[in-house]
């Protein structure tokens, strides 16, 4: 599995170190507040545990899983697959993903949370690639871990085609593997 990546763009260390940072400026805004902390499945799950553990306030944990990707490619195409279980009517909301690419799918979670009536609803992303932002769209993450180039990227929970989510740092993909 290693032996497909290209190279390590972000170490286990540099991101723990940077959700711990992240840590403190959520619990300190998010204090008090009672958030309902919505992760994007399947691709937020390791920084989602991660991160939940370093928001040192009384908060909700929740889940929405949506579908857009085949392969490296996004279809545009967003379906609801599993809806948030609570009520999120007059509460903040906290969404955390996995990576702002093209900025579809967060646009559209974004926009399916809001229709609830919540509080407010803010975006923490861990990864922003902002070189493939579709251009129609305005959304812009509050929270971001770490600014990458436009390369494909596997590990900490991002995958190619449902592999490579359980390598501990993020890395670029070889472009051997996409072609086996
Ligand atoms: P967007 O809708 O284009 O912003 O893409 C969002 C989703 O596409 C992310 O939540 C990821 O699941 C997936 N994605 C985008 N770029 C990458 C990447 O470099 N590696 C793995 N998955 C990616
Ligand atoms: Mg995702």
């Amino acid at each position: 599995m290693e032996r497909d990546i290209q190279k390590i763009l972000l170490t286990e260390e540099q991101i723990h170190s940077r959700i711990a940072q992240l840590g403190e400026i959520l619990t300190e805004e998010y204090k008090d507040k009672n958030p309902v902390i919505v992760g994007v499945m399947k691709g937020v799950v390791i920084f989602y545990s991660d991160m939940i553990r370093h928001i040192k306030t009384q908060c909700q944990m929740d889940f929405m899983w949506i579908s857009s990707y085949a392969g490296t490619e996004s279809t545009g195409n967003m379906i609801v697959r599993r809806d948030v279980s609570c009520d999120i009517k007059g509460r903040h909301v906290l969404i955390l993903e996995d990576i702002f690419d093209t900025g579809n799918s967060l646009d559209f979670t974004v926009k399916h949370l809001l229709s609830k009536d919540p509080a407010s609803v803010k975006v923490c992303t861990l990864l922003d690639k902002p070189e493939r932002r579709n251009p129609n769209i305005t959304l812009k993450p509050d929270y971001t871990g770490f600014t990458i180039p436009n390369e494909f990227v596997v590990g900490y929970g991002l995958d190619f085609n449902e592999h490579f989510r359980n390598l501990p740092f993020v890395g670029i993909l070889s472009p051997e593997a996409y072609q086996n």
